[in-house]
This record gives C-alpha cells, structure tokens and sequence, in this order.
C-alpha cells in the first residue's frame, strides 16, 4: 500500500518500526533515518528476514530541511512518521510542504531555546497544507494522542455535551535506578518542571510546578499520588471539544523521582541556560541527559504497569454521565514484542496507527489536524487490534 519514512530511532522510533513491519501489506517499505546511522541499521538487522516489510535506513539531521527533503527524493516515501524530538517538527513539516508528503508526529514543536510548547507554530501549517492537499497529524502518541481520540470517540458515542475532562496518566513501572526517565530524558524534564496549567470556563488557570496533588486509585494498578500538570493535548481539546468547561492533566510520579528532580534542580542541572565549562559551552540539562540512563536501555530492567485514560462528564439525553476509557499496558509484555518499555509502546503503537489511518485513506484530508478532529471508530478499533486494548466504566471515581 505504502512506503513511510521514519524519523528517529530511539525508544519510540524502534516500536513504530517493530509495528509497521507487523502490517507489511500497509507498510511495503519503510526507512529508518536518525542522525547516528547505526542505530537504523540495529533495528534493520533486528527486523530483517521477519517481516514482508523492505526495510531501508538512512542518516539525516532533521534540523536540516534541505538533508530531510533530499532524502524524501531518494526515497519517494507517501508519509514521514516524525519520532525525533519536538524541535524537529518545523523542519520536517517544511521538508514534507516541500515534497508533498503527508507527515505525523507525536510531540508539538517547541523551541530548544525556550520550554514552551504550543501548537500555534504548527497550526501556522494549516493553509499550507491545504493548498498542497497533504495531510498533517499532530500529536500522535498516546498522551497527545490517543487520550483525544478517547474524547472524540465519547464525544460520538455518549454525549450529547462534555463538560469535566481529566486525562490521567499513570506509569507504575519500576527499573530498579533511583532516577531515570521513560523518554527523553530533556524533554520529560523541561515537561516536569514547567508550571502547571489547566483550563477552565474559558481560561487558564496556572499553578505552580506540581503544586496539585491527588490520590488515585487507578484500575490495574492500585492508589498513586498524581499531580496536575500542563500538557499538550489541553490546548487542543479547549478547541475541539466543544463547550468544555474544564480540562486538566494529572501524572503520577514516585516519591524518589520527585526528591532527585528536586535536588537536581536546586542545584541547577535541569537548566536550559549555556553555562560555560572547560572552555565550552554546555547546557545543564543535556550534560544530565548524558549521564542518565538512556531510555531505549530500561526496557528490560522496567516491571509493571501503565494505565492511561479520560474520565468525561457531561450529559446524555438530558441526564449526567460520567466516562472512564483506559488502557493498562505491562512494561514486561511490551518489551517482549518490540525491545522497548511500555512509555515507548504506548508512544509508537498510535503513531504506526496513525500512519495507516492516513495510507488507508481514512484520516486523509488536506490541512494540519490534531487527532481528535478524525473520525475515532477505526483508530480505536485498531488499539484493540495492535496491542493497545482499551477498557470502559460508566460508573468511575471521579477525580475531586
Ligand atoms: N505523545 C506521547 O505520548 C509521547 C510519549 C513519549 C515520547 N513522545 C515523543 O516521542 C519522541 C521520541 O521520543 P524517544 O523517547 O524515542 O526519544 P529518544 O529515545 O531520545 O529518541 C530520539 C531519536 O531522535 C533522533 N534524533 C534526535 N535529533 C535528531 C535530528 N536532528 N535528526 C534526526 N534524528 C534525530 C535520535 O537519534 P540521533 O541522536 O542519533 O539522531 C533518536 O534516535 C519525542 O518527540 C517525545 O517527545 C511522545
């Protein structure tokens, strides 16, 4: 059917690879691509001779528009499958503008320079694509991602109106560091310790860093301590969901994580700011991220469980509703399938469903969408399908 191209082949890049050679008669040929070439080429050897799927790879740096577009060229791919870092979106969105090449992506730009992501800079896009009748989805992992294909398949099926939306988000894998991250380990620090934000009757509402706290008893799992935090997919669902008058984002985080991002930041290596070292200019944050525990390693060493949702309230024909949707996912069985740890599986399963939405021609229409703008049925029907089951309750504890 297709040929996509793949760009990043870190955690979430190897389960978007491992997922399309799964589905070769959606993916015929795909091209790993990342800036360090063997890493591409691990995942080849790893995949070759298991799958109908041609497998290609490639270097490229993605900050690079020209490289992106010149291997577009050569290898005439129908959609780039954007898994690098946010600060990569703009030039691949402008690589695939300039070949006409649909594009999706699981993470919103968001400058290096500044921890501020926001999707203005790529809803910029819109026309754009239009006018080249190509196809952009943003944000299409799990959390952006499948908790706004969660809400959009709520909103079509059981309410007439959504009022209360809180996405909760609960990882309670153990890999046995006292401090490590699940992703990126800059990005999910700038993601951490940026004020909190939710939306509400209009407007937002800022908090301070992790200042709201809850108990959750989530299904699977057991009581977590989750905290409110901003995230992406607020800022679209305030759009998308029509009379919303409340969003908010609750992440879970262990006692030990939150006392070494503590004293990590109080003596300042979660900072964005170059500082000078040695005769060079270093920033904090990435000196960190190269001494931490490289994500794509903790799949082994990582047990237990995810449990993503949205609990929803609104009204059905007149009466109150309340709507849990989840996916629970074990850290153990995802690494067995793809090499990678559940946060990694829950990222790249929705991308490579993304992407065959968008081959199959069921989510292709010209402009920059975010995923809940879609129709829902047939990318939920999918998660169930691909290794992401989802569960329903129509009677959840609400969160307070
Ligand atoms: N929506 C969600 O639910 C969700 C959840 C988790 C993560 N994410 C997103 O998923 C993305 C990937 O995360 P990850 O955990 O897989 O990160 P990762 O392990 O750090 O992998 C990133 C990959 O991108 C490549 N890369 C970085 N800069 C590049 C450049 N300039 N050109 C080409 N390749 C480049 C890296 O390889 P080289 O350094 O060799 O180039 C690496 O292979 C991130 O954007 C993250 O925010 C989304």
């Amino acid at each position: 059917m297709g040929k996509a191209l793949i760009i990043g082949a870190g955690g979430v890049g190897s389960v978007v690879v491992h997922k399309c050679c799964q589905v070769p008669e959606v993916f015929e040929e795909i091209c790993i691509a990342s800036r360090t070439l063997e890493k591409c080429e691990a995942l080849k050897n790893k995949l070759e001779g298991t799958t109908k799927t041609k497998i290609h790879t490639a270097k490229v740096d993605a900050d690079n528009t020209q490289e992106v577009i010149d291997l577009i060229n050569r290898f005439k791919p129908d959609i780039v499958i954007n898994v690098a870092l946010p600060y990569q979106d703009l030039s691949i969105m402008d690589a695939c503008l300039a070949t006409g090449v649909h594009y999706l992506d699981t993470a919103n730009y968001e400058p290096p320079e500044t921890a501020k992501f926001e999707y203005k800079w790529q809803w910029a896009y819109r026309e754009k694509y239009e006018k080249a009748g190509i196809t952009a989805v943003l944000g299409c992992g799990f959390d952006p991602g499948v908790t706004g294909v969660f809400c959009a398949y709520a909103q079509k099926h059981y309410f007439d109106e959504i009022h209360y939306i809180d996405i909760l988000d609960a990882n309670a894998g153990d890999h046995g560091y006292p401090f490590a991250t699940n992703f990126n380990p800059e990005i999910n620090i700038r993601e951490v310790t940026a004020k909190g934000r939710y939306y509400e009757n209009g407007q937002w509402v800022e908090t301070e860093p992790l200042e709201i706290k809850k108990v959750y008893d989530f299904p699977q799992i057991g009581p977590k301590n989750m905290y409110l935090m901003y995230h992406e997919e607020l800022e679209s669902l305030a759009v998308n969901i029509k009379g919303v008058k409340r969003i908010r984002f609750f992440m879970t985080f262990s006692d030990s994580y939150l006392t070494h991002l503590r004293v990590l930041q109080n003596v300042g290596m979660t900072s964005i700011e170059p500082i000078e070292f040695q005769g060079q200019k270093i920033v904090p944050l990435q000196f960190l991220k190269a001494v931490l525990p490289d994500p794509a390693t903790l799949g082994p060493r990582t047990k237990g469980k995810t449990n993503i949702g949205c609990i929803i309230q609104g009204v059905k024909d007149g009466k109150p509703r309340a709507y849990y949707v989840y996916n629970v996912c074990d850290h153990q069985e995802a690494y067995r399938e793809t090499g990678a740890q559940a946060v990694s599986y829950t990222t790249g399963v929705p991308a490579m469903i993304g992407a065959m939405m968008v081959l199959k021609g069921i989510w292709k229409k010209p402009g920059v969408y975010n995923v809940e703008e879609f129709d829902p049925d047939p990318f939920m029907e999918a998660l169930n399908k691909y290794g992401l089951p989802w569960h329903e309750d129509f009677s959840p504890t609400l969160v307070d």
